[in-house]
């Protein structure tokens, strides 16, 4: 059995033709779309306007992958910690006029922006919100990506596409991006992420496990990341343009939230698993199922083990130099946490095999008894 973190594509999607406009789920007009994540940042953080000492407030729990933008943008990087439902606390605080607040929907879970935003408004800050995990509910009347000045999104995360990035401005008082990127069949980055999707969609179907194999190459071949912004301003690749102009929004969302609440019914009652988001509020677009466990590194290596793509987020990437002993919600996540998959291509009998995975793992672990579970309990 191999069951990848990430949604993949189908020989149809690739092969089918063109729907709808590709921005449609982000509301067209005031969306952008670059290489990245990190890309649509950087577009962002450049319209924002200047004037005192241009300072971000970030939560101590990100990866670093969004410090290059924001360094190359002259802004001062500062830290607010985050609660065990994963809320920006702002508490502590002190933030001036002009400066930008930076919230995160992490792993897809929508976060509650209207305090957010009021604490922002009252205090003349930019709110920008980090939707890179994330995707807006067209079901729902809560939109991430909606609430701050500036929103990103990262659609390789929650969608079966190569590479990609979508950022929205939402506020009058900033300008526009210009939208003049060179359109590539795929960049080296895509092409790499195109072939990975491709042996993703063979390893699934046939039930290799292929994570050992995966996790022997990194490091010869290095991670996946997507172009540096600041040295390749690409656009994002036409395989991606494409594919997102076919894709089927509505029902991929259902699908996700379907499994999210499937695998929690089965997870919710585990002896040694804590659930940490039992109830994703509305406009939450699950992009994994975030668990709480005693030694995650160990839990991840026996899942990985038997072909599920589990792992630690932000794990190594966490930013440099942070005490958390100062970052008490940050330090909570940063040493339980472990991510397992719940995208759209997973069907029941996938997610009743992990959780039933999970169980015997951490039952193993934790010196319980478990029955045990292998590929022909199908
Ligand atoms: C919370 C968060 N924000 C932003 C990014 C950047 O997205 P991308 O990898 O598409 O540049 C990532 C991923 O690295 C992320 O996890």
């Amino acid at each position: 059995m191999f069951i990848p973190i990430s949604p993949i594509t189908t020989f149809t999607q690739v092969l089918s033709s063109q729907g709808s406009t590709h921005l449609r789920l982000f509301g067209g007009s005031n969306a952008w779309l670059y290489a990245s994540g990190r890309a649509a940042l950087l577009a962002g953080l450049r319209l924002l306007p200047r004037g005192g000492p241009c300072r971000i407030w970030i939560p101590a729990y990100l990866c670093r992958s969004l410090l290059p933008p924001i360094e190359a943008c002259g802004f001062k990087a500062l830290l607010y910690d985050i609660t065990d439902q994963l809320q920006p606390q702002f508490e502590a605080i002190t933030p001036e006029a002009g400066d930008a607040v930076l919230v995160v929907h992490y792993f897809g879970i929508a976060q509650g922006m209207e305090p957010v935003r009021a604490f922002c408004k009252a205090r003349g800050l930019f709110l920008i919100e980090d939707c890179a995990h994330a995707l807006p509910d067209p079901s729902s009347s809560i939109h991430v990506g909606s609430y701050g000045d500036l929103a990103f999104f990262s659609l390789r995360k929650q969608l079966p596409v190569p590479d990609g990035g979508v950022l929205m401005v939402n506020s009058s008082v900033i300008g526009q991006p210009s939208s003049d990127h060179q359109l590539l069949t795929a960049t080296p980055v895509a092409l790499r992420a195109i072939l990975t999707m491709v042996a993703h969609r063979i390893a699934f179907q046939c039930g290799w496990n292929i994570l050992p194999l995966k996790d022997r190459l990194r490091p010869v071949v290095g991670s996946a990341e997507p172009p540096d912004p600041l040295n390749d301003d690409h656009g994002p690749s036409s395989m991606t343009r494409h594919l997102l102009s076919c894709l089927d929004w509505e029902s991929l969302i259902q699908k996700k939230k379907e499994n999210y609440r499937s695998l929690l019914a089965i997870l919710a009652g585990i002896p040694g698993v804590d659930l940490p988001i039992a109830s994703p509020p509305e406009g939450s677009v699950p992009q994994v199922f975030p668990i709480w466990v005693s030694d995650p590194a160990s839990v991840s290596q026996r899942l990985r083990a038997r072909g599920i793509d589990a792992f630690s987020w932000p794990g190594t990437e966490l930013l440099p130099n942070i005490d958390l002993t100062l970052y008490r919600g940050t330090a909570t996540w940063h040493r339980r946490n472990l991510c397992l998959p719940i995208h759209q291509n997973l069907a029941p009998r996938h997610i009743e095999w992990m959780a039933r995975c999970v169980q015997e793992t951490i039952g193993r672990h934790d010196g319980c008894q478990a029955n045990p579970v292998t590929n022909r309990d199908l």
